[in-house]
């Protein structure tokens, strides 16, 4: 049985990565609408990996004899400045989550909840590589710089990223 501070905290990040998929999808609802088709598509798999994750968190807690609580969404911004900006504010917003990570995994210790501590640890990982690719985003935009030639190459290549669906990966 889960104590409740945990999983109070844990319903907490439930919540902030179904903001994560709303942000998302709202930058890949911009993306759309300025015709940069790959990099709408990059947001849209990025807003289903966060679905991913909050489940993830729905399970466990359900798991381990919990409650949820299911919380109002803040809705994201509605507006994106360029593909630049947006990607430097996803790269803060993991950086964000990160830090909500590594929180949590903190209170496991104090309150000595292994299980959790255990569960935390695929998106400790997880983290890393969410923080690496969009940072990659980042610095292939700067590269690209003011260049619509640059741009449309890289639009080409985030429109073939994939949404790998749990049950089809490694991951539960
Ligand atoms: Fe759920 Fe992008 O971290």
């Amino acid at each position: 049985m889960i104590k409740e501070r945990m999983e109070e905290a844990l319903n907490r990040q439930l919540n902030a990565e179904l903001y994560s998929s709303y942000l998302y999808l709202s930058m890949s609802a911009y993306f759309d609408s300025i015709n940069l088709k790959g990099f709408a598509n990059w947001m849209n798999v990025q807003a289903q990996e966060e679905l991913m994750h909050a489940m993830k968190f729905y399970n466990f807690i359900l798991e381990r004899g919990g409650k949820i609580t299911l919380s109002a969404i803040e809705a994201p911004p509605r507006e994106w400045d360029s593909p630049s900006s947006t990607f430097e504010i996803v790269y803060k917003h993991e950086q964000k989550v990160t830090a909500l990570i590594h929180d949590l995994v903190d209170l496991s210790i104090s309150e000595k909840d292994h299980a959790t501590n255990n569960f935390l640890q695929w998106f400790v990982t997880e983290q890393v590589e969410e923080e690496a690719s969009a940072d990659g985003v980042v610095q292939r935009l700067k590269l690209a710089g003011n260049s619509s030639g640059g741009l449309f190459m890289l639009d080409r290549e985030l429109g073939q990223r994939v949404f790998t669906p749990p049950a089809a990966s490694k991951e539960k």
